[in-house]
């Protein structure tokens, strides 16, 4: 079995191979992404549920589509004009869902640790879609995904993830990723956005931008996420734009072939500049959107497999 997972809700529970059994079955589903039939049914029948107590675009909109593809009933769930809104709490609601038989439920909370709670109180599969400044383990799987096609191999690279670390989930689960993957990571950004104790990860801490990103294979641009920041962490955007954005001068120091990426939402004009993120030569943007939707596919076709696996042996075991 090269992938025992209940739930989707961290890098961290991940073994190498079942990285590479996702990222695999993941390459078919872009394939069957780019056709004009883009239907497969392994999720007939099942219902998924998209619950996202957080705004979201990209996240959100690929799930969806993703299970509608693979032919599941989705339901997003609008927690804006929900009872969440009236105090119920994340259990109460959760428990409210399960009664209605969901096979897949995508959580994303600005907690960290809500979605890992929650998936103890269902029985259906979890996925993880960002909790608070946790984990976002489907960003870090298609970041994978579009370095492997891009590079051509997932390990041995420089990996230069840039701007605020301390509160990035994006940047905790590609550098657990990529670490696992043997790749060489480095954090680069001012030390008031590093998070405590980074070197237990074993990666490389650059202060100095044009040093991290000197000889990188990729380079990951994260966004200030000034909504978990409660105080000042930089002096302006336009000094933070100036020592440590993305421009033509500061990317030089990379590789020529160096990827440029982003998870988005972007802050044109403060962690990166526009002209680097629309260059089609450098920038592979759009790129991570598409594996977004595969990557996902993958990730709930797999899930749902070993769902029905669980319930068969689960019954036959009552039988
Ligand atoms: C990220 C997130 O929500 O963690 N976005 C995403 O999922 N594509 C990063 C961010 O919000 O900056």
């Amino acid at each position: 079995m090269s992938f025992n997972q209940r739930h989707l809700l961290g890098i961290e529970p991940l073994h190498p191979v079942e990285i590479t059994t996702l990222l695999d079955l993941a390459e078919t589903y872009v394939e069957l992404n780019r056709s004009t039939a883009k239907h497969a049914e392994v999720l007939a029948g099942l219902t998924q549920i998209n619950m996202f107590f957080e705004a979201s675009t990209r996240t959100q909109a690929s799930f969806e589509l993703a299970g509608k593809r693979l032919g599941a009933d989705v339901m997003n769930m609008s927690v804006a004009h929900s009872s969440v809104k009236k105090g119920e709490t994340l259990i109460d609601t959760a428990l409210t869902l399960n009664a209605m038989h969901p096979d897949l439920l995508v959580v994303r909370h600005p907690s960290s640790g809500a979605v890992n709670l929650l998936a103890e109180k269902v029985n259906c599969a979890v996925l993880n879609a960002g909790d608070g400044r946790h984990e976002h383990p489907t960003q870090a799987l298609l970041d994978a995904l579009t370095i492997r096609r891009k590079k051509g191999r997932l390990h041995r690279l420089v990996v230069a993830i840039c701007g605020d670390i301390a509160h990035s989930r994006v940047a905790r689960s590609n550098l657990i990723l990529l670490g696992k993957m043997e790749n060489r990571v480095r954090l680069v950004g001012p030390p008031t956005l590093m998070p405590m104790g980074v070197a237990e990860f074993g990666c490389e801490v650059y202060d100095d931008m044009k040093a991290g990103l000197e000889d990188a294979d990729v380079v990951m641009m994260l966004r200030l996420q000034k909504e978990r920041m409660d105080g000042a962490f930089i002096p302006s955007e336009r000094e933070f734009f100036h020592r440590y954005g993305l421009d033509s001068d500061k990317l030089s120091r990379a590789k020529p072939d160096a990827i440029v990426m982003h998870p988005g939402p972007m802050n044109r004009g403060v962690e990166i500049d526009g002209l680097i993120a629309d260059d089609i030569n450098r920038s592979v943007i759009q790129e991570q959107v598409e594996m977004g939707v595969a990557v996902r596919m993958a990730a709930m076709d797999l899930l749902a497999q070993n769902l029905k696996r669980a319930r068969l042996k689960a019954a036959l075991r009552e039988a």
